[in-house]
């Protein structure tokens, strides 16, 4: 027979660690216990357990199995983390220490601690909880998301950048823009990086275009934010870059959609004043080399180009006989001739496009000292595109041929430009045209002969 007693000293029950001997033979029962173990079982008293099995008190039988199992094996058990029922029959977290103690022929007990560790697997099942969150967020988002270290190597990304990549997420680990991009476009990544690092300011919704590892151009919008320590100390950066290709193309058709009616118009003006068409067209090549020759990006040339090509489209509703007049307009018909920019304005207004084309269009007749028309705006109220179109207008029109004169010639409008720069005509711009000039040999360089 076993004797009971109980571990009465204050001293144990303010362990907050339950006690216990349990007798596995000749008798199966709690020897001895502490209030602390009742405590965690959620009874009032030690007295209240002492008569209760072990076994009965595993929430799962599994539990139970393995429990024995490890400690008939090994004769012991170290922190053995499983579910008991409490007096209410509620799992509860706990954690047992034991040792298998074998006293003469056939006495044998388990002697060991139990720990209550429902809070911290509470936390512990929280913060799996907010990483599963985390993870799946990052890895069901159809973005490319990263973070990385101060030296700008990855640290992690997500399922879709490594799908973007060909690669498994564990092969990205440790690698750099350097390692999946060509050199110019990873230098570009680079230096945003190290400047939300140095300023600790974020870079929102950047657009721009990415070579893919299979060769393939894609058009994407990118934020990079910088991540802090506990003390606020910038340790890394984190992006989200999004797939824009779809939309990109969507606004290209779109654009194309809208470049072909306004080609339709274009055709429409060349059969009714051959003239105003080759002059339009021209005009829109000397624009697109002045622009490219200042350095504009490809978006930009591009409406470069379709201002010039819409820039008389005005035209189209000026009386003929009034447009190719030969010699001086009384004050009405120029009053007529000068509407073209009105109507113009009016036509295209309403058309969506990335730029302001009518607002150009309507004010390539402005010069820079105020002098022009509509609205005489001077200097920088005048779009860049439109002081272009200006200069690029002047320089087609005196050397072309007209039904009302013969061509004025290149020099001469040389003269005009380099006389009114400064005044009507912005001298960049004017520079732009003399050196294109003379890198054609001193020719006309937007003539189907000089283009080919
Ligand atoms: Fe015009
Ligand atoms: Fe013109």
């Amino acid at each position: 027979m076993w004797d009971t007693f109980y571990l009465n000293t204050s001293t144990t029950d303010n362990l907050g660690i339950g006690l216990f001997k349990y007798g596995l033979s000749p008798e199966v029962r709690f020897i001895t216990t502490n209030s602390t173990l009742a405590q965690i079982l959620g009874y009032s008293s030690k007295e209240e357990i002492i008569w209760l099995k072990l076994d009965n008190l595993f929430f799962k039988n599994e539990d139970k199995d393995r429990f024995y199992e490890i400690v008939r094996s090994q004769g012991k058990v170290n922190f053995f983390e499983v579910m008991l029922r409490s007096k209410s029959e509620d799992p509860i977290w706990v954690a047992i220490t034991a040792s298998l103690v074998k006293e003469g022929w056939n006495k044998e007990y388990l002697e060991g601690i139990v720990e209550d560790i429902s809070n911290h697997k509470k936390m512990e099942e929280e913060l799996s909880l907010e990483r599963d969150y985390m993870q799946g967020l990052l890895d069901h988002i159809p973005d490319a998301i990263y973070f990385k270290d101060l030296k700008n190597r990855i640290i992690k990304v997500n399922k879709f950048y490594a799908e973007g990549m060909k690669l498994p997420q564990g092969q990205i680990v440790g690698k750099s823009d350097f390692d999946f991009f060509p050199k110019e476009q990873a230098e570009k990544m680079f230096a945003d990086d190290n400047y939300v690092l140095t300023t600790g300011k974020p870079i929102i919704g950047k657009i721009e275009r990415t070579i893919l590892p299979n060769g393939s151009w894609n058009q994407v919008i990118t934020t990079k934010i910088p991540m802090y320590d506990k003390e606020g100390k910038v340790i890394g950066t984190m992006g989200v870059t999004r797939d824009m290709t779809v939309y990109a193309n969507l606004e290209r058709e779109r654009m194309s959609m809208l470049i072909n009616t306004l080609d339709v118009l274009g055709r429409a003006l060349e059969q009714r004043d051959p003239y105003t068409f080759s002059h339009t067209r021209n005009v829109a090549t000397i624009a697109e080399k002045i622009a490219r020759t200042l350095g504009w990006d490809e978006n930009r040339l591009l409406g470069m180009r379709l201002a010039g090509e819409l820039h008389d489209l005005g035209k189209i509703s000026i009386p003929l006989d009034i447009l190719n007049k030969p010699g001086r307009l009384s004050d009405l018909e120029y009053g007529l001739v000068q509407e073209h920019v009105q109507n113009c304005y009016n036509l295209i207004k309403d058309m969506a496009f990335p730029f302001p084309l009518a607002d150009i269009v309507y004010q390539h007749h402005e010069r820079i000292d105020g002098s022009g028309y509509p609205n005489r705006l001077k200097d920088d109220k005048i779009l860049p595109e439109a002081r272009i179109l200006a200069v690029s207008d002047v320089l087609e029109s005196m050397t072309s041929f007209r039904p009302y004169r013969e061509a004025l010639g290149l020099d001469m409008a040389q003269a005009e430009l380099k006389d009114g720069s400064g005044s009507r005509y912005e001298p960049r711009i004017v520079e732009a045209a003399i050196k294109l000039i003379q890198e054609n040999g001193g020719k006309e360089f937007w003539t189907d002969a000089s283009t080919q």
